[in-house]
Formats: C-alpha cells, structure tokens, sequence
C-alpha cells in the first residue's frame, strides 16, 4: 500500500483538515468516525480555525474507555476540549461506543454507513482499541488494553496505574464498512510498524495490516 509522506505534522493536520472540509462541503449530512490520542490534535485546531458548518453532521469516536465520562482523561472529555465545545456540532449529533453494543451499531448504521473514518495506529499495530490478536470479524464490544497501551497512554495519565485497564472500541469489521479511511501516522516510532502492516502479511496479530483489503484507503506519515 503506498504511504504518503508529508513534510512536517503541519502539513499531516492541514492534508487531514482538507479531507474532512471537503467531505463536509460536499456531503453535510455526513456521517464521521474520529480518533482521539495525540496524532489528530492538529487536524482539530485546523478544523476549529475554518469555521465550518457541523449542524448537519453526526460523528462516532473510535473508542472509549471503561470510566466515568466525566473524568477529565476520558475520550468524551478530549472530544468536548479540543473539538466539540469549539464547533456548532450539536451534542446528541455526537456518539461514542456505548452498551448495548449493537445499538450503538444500529445507530451507526442507520440510513447509511460511515462516510469518512480518520484512524491513527498504535505503537504495536492497533486500530481504535482492537489490540493485537483481535479478530478481523469483530464489532463493537468491550476489550482488556495490552500492557503496551496502558503503558503508551500512560502519559495522559501521570501514571501507568490510572490507566483504566479495559476499553469499549469498535471492532475491526465495524472500521471497515466505512466508506473510506483515513490514517493518519505522526512518528517515526511508528514507522517500523506502519510499513509492516501496510506491506506485510494481513494477519490478526497487526489489527491495522486488514486495511489492506480496504479498496479506499489513505495513510499519510510525517516522522
Ligand atoms: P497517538 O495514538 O495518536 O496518541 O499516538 C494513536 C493510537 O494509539 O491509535
């Protein structure tokens, strides 16, 4: 799979914001998976300087984990901070994976598919919180983090053990019904596993190698 490489996290923010833009210009009724963690923070502030209309659209974040919502490190309160309390999204137009998993699906679903999914990739391969291992068939539902995760995430944190040991994600058949996919990667940490996955076997052990049967999908690096 070819991998399109930017010249600085800049320019991975501004390529990821124009993506979003027009999918919103063309389609406002559109309907949004989003990521969270540290890659997609420019591509917000981008999208929070453009001014653009979001009444009319409806987002899906990847994954949240097992906790009070409220908690200043919960994925609902990165989303509300650094995007949805900056925009003219309407709150009810905002979902995050949530039990009973397959009405979450049915909300997703309804109408329409995803039209436009950005994703990022975990230091060991992971897609949303599908970690090593996960079946290619799964769906929305509720998953222990790997130590490498807890670990990874720690920083958001301050310490390995307020990481929250489990996550509800959705699954790896959920991601790849959307209609296109976009990741974006940010590191030359990731660099080893993003080139193993985009080029190596498809296999479960690297959740983000079934990108390969995607017929429509971007990835855009910057080290
Ligand atoms: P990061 O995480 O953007 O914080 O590096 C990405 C991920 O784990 O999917």
């Amino acid at each position: 799979m070819k991998i399109n490489v930017l010249k600085s996290y800049d320019e991975l923010s501004s390529t990821a914001a124009d993506i979003v833009e027009k999918q919103l210009k063309k389609q406002p009724l559109s309907k949004l998976v989003l990521p969270t963690g540290s890659t997609p923070l420019g591509m917000y502030k981008e999208l929070i300087k453009r001014e653009l209309d979001w009444s009319h659209t409806v987002t899906f974040n990847l994954d949240e984990y097992l906790m009070n919502p409220d908690h200043p490190c919960s994925y609902h309160s990165f989303m509300r901070k650094n995007l949805f309390d900056r925009i003219n999204i309407y709150p009810d137009h905002c979902h995050f994976p949530y039990r009973p998993t397959l009405s979450f699906e049915d909300k997703m679903y309804a109408n329409k598919g995803i039209d436009l999914c950005i994703l990022g990739i975990g230091s060991n391969g992971h897609i949303a919180f599908n970690e090593p291992g996960s079946s290619f068939k799964s769906r929305t539902r509720v998953v222990d983090l790997s130590e490498q995760t807890i670990q990874d995430n720690s920083r958001f944190f301050g310490s390995v053990d307020d990481v929250p040991k489990q996550a509800i994600t959705m699954g790896l058949a959920t991601i790849m019904e959307s209609k296109r996919i976009v990741l974006m990667v940010n590191s030359v940490d990731k660099l080893n596993i993003l080139n193993v996955a985009m080029d190596g076997e498809v296999t479960e052990s690297v959740p983000a190698s079934i990108l390969q049967r995607h017929n429509n999908v971007e990835v855009y690096y910057c080290d």
